[in-house]
């Protein structure tokens, strides 16, 4: 059954805003609206358990409680265990902490392989391994289409100890095949890092299934409140070096986040557990555990998200002064639709504004995808990025206003 989209945008404070539903919103690769569950969830925490959690007194259990319940929730969606899942206070910072460890534990010699398909958060940190000898391996997309081919793989993984690569990249939107490269990778002997930022917003993956010892999203782009939430599996968490406070090492998820948690928005995640049960319990099946209810929820998400695709790529396929960033075919790539127009992307972006429509220009950080498929980061791009919460007449109001703009 699809999903009822009146009652998906029912659960979302911002459509029943005037000043935000009356203008389609196509900038949700830079952050989604949050759903209720977690707004009411970070209302009701801020209000009634504001406290240092974890203490004996009702209200400091009952925020310690919360907080437990988003991680013990989450894991079980992302078929993983609740110790493996934890907070910081985004991913760029998650991924900082990560090379920190990963820097005590390589040794000089020892090899790494990053993409220049990702977002700088997945890219940078782990290139400043180069300062300590690392040797830093590229697997480069190619110019024209923004692919990354896992073909190139074998040389660059001989003798690796790590890949990082993304799910799906924030420009070029394909979705990578995490399950097949980390399988490659874990046969090369490589322990794989994935950024999934512009892919969980489109469906919650199995991250147990997929296999990847590292996988990272940010809740303040899958409906949740601005955190960075980290998956990082139990052998590799042990052996990597403890990055917390010393007397927190035995304790897998303190081992990464250094910060203080946000107690607040940490109890509020528990909010896009929520959201999902909400949406499996329309879709009608059968009882269910909460990873089944995930993978129903995000293929609902997907076959939507591919239907409203379609439209907007034979608009852009139909204007030869757009360049697509990444595949046509919608079933590969999600929602993120990035062009190269002729002028600007920031300057498109400020004149679809006029027309009612919030959508994204600039460089979205994805710098050296931009420069290796030979477009000037200062000219940017103009992203175009939905959800499964976007409306069909949305849709038709954007490619309506970007015929008057282009
Ligand atoms: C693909 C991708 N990775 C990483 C990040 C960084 O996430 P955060 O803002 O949580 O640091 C972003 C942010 O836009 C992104 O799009």
């Amino acid at each position: 059954m699809p999903l009822d989209i009146d009652h998906v945008r029912s659960l979302f404070p911002a459509f029943s805003e005037p000043k935000l539903a009356e203008r389609p919103f196509f900038d949700n690769a830079g952050g989604s609206y949050p759903c209720r569950f977690v707004t009411e969830r970070l209302e009701r925490f801020y209000r009634e358990r504001k406290v240092q959690p974890y203490e004996a007194y009702e209200a400091s259990r009952v925020a310690g409680e919360e907080m437990d319940e988003a991680r013990l929730r989450l894991a079980a969606m992302l078929g993983v265990e609740t110790e493996e899942v934890s907070f910081g206070p985004s991913t760029t910072q998650n991924t900082y902490v990560l090379a920190q460890a990963f820097r005590q534990w390589l040794s000089p010699g020892d090899a790494i392989v990053v993409t220049n398909q990702d977002h700088e958060a997945n890219s940078g940190p782990w290139r400043r391994l180069a300062d300590e000898g690392i040797e830093v391996r590229e697997w480069r997309l190619d110019p024209e289409t923004g692919h990354l081919d896992p073909g190139d793989l074998p040389p660059l993984l001989d003798g690796a100890k790590l890949l990082c690569f993304p799910h799906c990249s924030n420009v070029v939107a394909e979705i990578n095949d995490v399950a097949a490269i980390t399988a490659h990778a874990h046969e090369a002997g490589a322990v794989v890092c994935v950024d999934g930022v512009s892919y969980a917003p489109h469906g919650f993956p199995n991250v147990g299934a997929l296999g990847a010892d590292i996988y990272l999203f940010s809740a303040y782009k899958t409906y949740g409140p601005h955190q960075g939430i980290m998956v990082i599996r139990r052998a590799l968490g042990e052996a990597l070096p403890n990055q917390g406070h010393y007397f927190n090492g035995d304790t897998l998820y303190k081992r990464f986040t250094p910060a203080g948690p946000d107690h607040a928005q940490v109890a509020a995640s528990a909010g896009m557990a929520d959201y999902v049960d909400t949406l499996y319990a329309e879709l009608g099946l059968p009882h269910a555990d909460p990873a089944e209810r995930c993978a129903a929820v995000h293929d609902a998400m997907r076959a939507r998200e591919v239907d409203l695709l379609g439209p907007l790529l034979d608009f852009v396929g139909s204007r030869n002064s757009l360049r697509l960033l990444g595949p046509n075919d919608p079933s590969v790539r999600a929602p993120t639709v990035a062009v190269l127009t002729a002028r600007p992307g920031g300057e498109i972006a400020a004149e679809l504004a006029t027309h009612d429509i919030n959508a994204a220009g600039g460089d979205f950080y994805a710098v050296r995808p931009l420069e290796a498929m030979r477009i000037d980061p200062g000219h940017g791009i103009l992203r175009m990025s939905f959800t499964h919460y976007t409306t069909e007449a949305e849709v038709d109001r954007l490619i309506t206003a970007l015929d008057h703009v282009l």
